[in-house]
C-alpha cells in the first residue's frame, strides 16, 4: 500500500478514544491491516446466520501459479557470443555432472549447498535470456514452469508462503526447470523500500531456492542490484550481451520466414551494420515489415523500405543507434529510395 493511503487514514481507538493513526492499543500495522482488509472487501459477522446468502466467497485461483511449458527452442537456435554460449555449456554440465561433481568427487565437502542448480541469466532485454531458459530445459529433457508471479502474490497473511511452496514442490515432482523470469521484480534487495513483495515473501523465495532439489534459472535484466544473498546461492552466472554485427545478420537470417515474398534488394548485411538492435527487437522489425507488406496488398513484396521503417522504428525505440554505422561507409544512395 503507498504512503498516501496509510496517511489517509486515522483510527478511533475505543479504549484510549484517541483519533489518530495508531495508538498503543491499535498499532500501525493493525491499522495497515484492517484498511487492507477492508478495501479486500472484507465483511465480519459474528453468527452464521447473520452471513448474506452467496456463493463460497474464497474461490481456488483461476489460473495456475506455475505455467507448464513444453520447451521446444534448442541450444543451437541461439545466437549468441562464445563466452555466452560456454557459460550455458558450464551451466548444463553443472546439472549433469552433479552427482559426480559433488558426491564421487566429494565437492560438497567443500561448498556448502544443497542439492539443487540455481543458475542466473542476466543481460539486457532481448537478448535471449528466455529463449536460452526454454533452450535449457528441452537439453535436459524437461519440462519448464514459468513462475506467475501475479498469482503467487496474495494479500492474505500466509497466501503467498502456501503459493511459493505449491510451486517449488510441483516442480521437484514433475522434475520441472523452475524459471523465474523478470526475478528483480521479486528478488528486489531487501529493505529497499519499494518492494511489491515484503522481506518476508523474499526471505521464504530465497529459503526455498536454496533447498529445491532441481534446476531454477532466474533471470534478470538488473544482475547486479539483485539482492546479495542471491548470490551466494546462484552456482552459475551466465551474460548475455547485445549481438555485434554479425551476429544481427545471422539472427535476421534466422526470423525471417523462408515463406516470407522478401524483395530481391533486401540488403540484411546493411540493416545488420546499420541498427544496433537487440535479438528481441530484430524480431519486431522482422513483424513490422512483414506487416506493412500485408497491408500493401496487391503483390505484397517485403521490401528493403519496410525494412528499414521498421528499423527506424525500433531504433528509436531503443535508443541505441550503432556507432559502429559511423565508421562503416553507408550506402546512402542505396537506402535514399526506401526510406
Ligand atoms: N540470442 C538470440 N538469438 C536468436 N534470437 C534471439 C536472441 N535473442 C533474442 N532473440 C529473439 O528475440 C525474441 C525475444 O528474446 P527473449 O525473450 O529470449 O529475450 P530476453 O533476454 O528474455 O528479453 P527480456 O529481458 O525482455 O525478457 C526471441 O524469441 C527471439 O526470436
Ligand atoms: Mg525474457
Amino acid at each position: 500500500m503507498g504512503k498516501e493511503d496509510r496517511d489517509a487514514w486515522v483510527v478511533k481507538c475505543p479504549k484510549c478514544g484517541r483519533i489518530r493513526e495508531s495508538c498503543r492499543h491499535v498499532s500501525a500495522d493493525d491499522v495497515r491491516r484492517i484498511v487492507r482488509l477492508l478495501k479486500a472487501g472484507v465483511e465480519v459477522y459474528e453468527k452464521d446466520e447473520d452471513l448474506p446468502q452467496e456463493g463460497h466467497v474464497h474461490e481456488p485461483p483461476a489460473r495456475p501459479l506455475a505455467r507448464a511449458v513444453r520447451p521446444r527452442v534448442r541450444l543451437e537456435d541461439l545466437v549468441l557470443p562464445e563466452a555466452t554460449r560456454d557459460a550455458l555449456e558450464d551451466a548444463l554440465a553443472e546439472v549433469r555432472h552433479q552427482r559426480l561433481m559433488y558426491q564421487r568427487w566429494g565437492l560438497r565437502k567443500v561448498v556448502r549447498k544443497a542439492k539443487g542448480v540455481a543458475l542466473l541469466f542476466a543481460g539486457p532485454p532481448g537478448t535471449g535470456k528466455t529463449m536460452a531458459a526454454e533452450a535449457i530445459a528441452r537439453e535436459l529433457g524437461r519440462p519448464l514452469h514459468v513462475v506467475d508471479y501475479a498469482q503467487l502474490e496474495n494479500m492474505w497473511v500466509g497466501e503467498t508462503e502456501k503459493n511459493i511452496d505449491a510451486v517449488f514442490e510441483r516442480a521437484a515432482r514433475e522434475e520441472a526447470v523452475l524459471f523465474f523470469d523478470e526475478a528483480d521484480s521479486v528478488f528486489h534487495r531487501r529493505g529497499s523500500g519499494m518492494a511489491p513483495w515484503t522481506n518476508r515473501d523474499v526471505n521464504v523465495l530465497l529459503n526455498r531456492l536454496e533447498n529445491h532439489p532441481g534446476v531454477t534459472i532466474l533471470a534478470t535484466n538488473l544482475g547486479r542490484i539483485l539482492d546479495r544473498a542471491l548470490d551466494r546461492r546462484v552456482d552459475v552466472a551466465v551474460e548475455f550481451g547485445l549481438p555485434d554485427t554479425g551476429m544481427r545478420r545471422e539472427v535476421y537470417r534466422r526470423l525471417v520466414p523462408r515463406g516470407a515474398p522478401v524483395a530481391k534488394d533486401v540488403d540484411f548485411e546493411w540493416l545488420a551494420r546499420r541498427y544496433a538492435l537487440s535479438g528481441g527487437s530484430i524480431l519486431n522489425v522482422v513483424r513490422g515489415a512483414l506487416r506493412s507488406a500485408a497491408r500493401r496488398g496487391g503483390r505484397r513484396r517485403v521490401t528493403m523500405g519496410d525494412f528499414v521503417r521498421a528499423a527506424e522504428r525500433e531504433a528509436r525505440k531503443a535508443g541505441l543507434l550503432a556507432a559502429d554505422h559511423l565508421a562503416a561507409e553507408p550506402r546512402r544512395e542505396r537506402i535514399r529510395g526506401y526510406a
